[in-house]
């Protein structure tokens, strides 16, 4: 039994994707008791007013369900032209719609892999940026930026580098410490 979840979040479809790869080797440096599930955004429609009028699309309820659920949320983001992937801004979209705020008060830590050189640098300053209306509080240290995601990845689907699974190690123990802080920080807010 796990005594935290993380809810890990692609921001790529792609069936070879870097990002759900990162997830994938991430999952095997989670601290003990400390369970990561991915969540890849393929059933999330385009946003579409006319659609929301008609109520809340069953997998958008989904996704803010299981935001809901989780301890913490592990955003792992692409970066397309300098931003972060259409894809994660549609279901950040949508996310900000479903209702219940999902993502206040969350604990939630941004990760990227790009073949790049710079890793989603620039994307991921888009998305801390987006997840300020959120209200979400945003993990500063450590950052993940994984360049050069070709080479990042070994047959197995872990990380060839000792130093990438250490910094993705700390990052995930980092998150989860910044969980436990802000649900402290609740109980004694609520009295409880
Ligand atoms: C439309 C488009 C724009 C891209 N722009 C960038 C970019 O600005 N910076 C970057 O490092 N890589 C860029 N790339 C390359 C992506 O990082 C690469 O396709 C990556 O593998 C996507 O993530 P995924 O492997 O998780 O699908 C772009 C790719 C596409 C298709």
């Amino acid at each position: 039994m796990f005594s935290m979840h993380i809810l890990g979040i692609s921001g790529s479809l792609r069936t070879g994707s870097y990002n759900t790869k990162a997830l994938k080797a991430a999952q095997a440096l989670a601290p003990t008791g400390v369970g990561l599930d991915i969540y890849v955004l393929h059933d999330i429609p385009l946003y579409n007013a006319d659609v929301e009028k008609e109520g809340i699309p069953a997998s958008v309820a989904a996704l803010r369900d299981a935001v809901v659920a989780a301890d913490a949320v592990l955003i792992c983001t692409p970066e397309y032209n300098y931003s972060v992937s259409g894809v994660l801004k549609n279901a950040l979209d949508w996310l900000s719609r479903a209702g219940g705020k999902p993502l206040e008060g969350k604990a939630v830590a941004i990760m990227g892999a790009s073949p790049g050189q710079l890793g989603t640098v620039r994307a991921q300053y888009h998305l801390r940026q987006m997840l300020v209306h959120f209200n979400a509080p945003v993990l500063n240290s450590p950052e993940v930026m994984i360049a050069k995601a070709h080479e990042a990845f070994d047959e197995a689907g872990a990380f060839t580098s000792e130093q990438t699974a250490a910094i993705v190690q700390r990052q995930l123990q980092a998150l989860v410490d910044f969980a436990g802080l802000l649900e402290r920080g609740k109980a004694t807010a609520s009295g409880s």
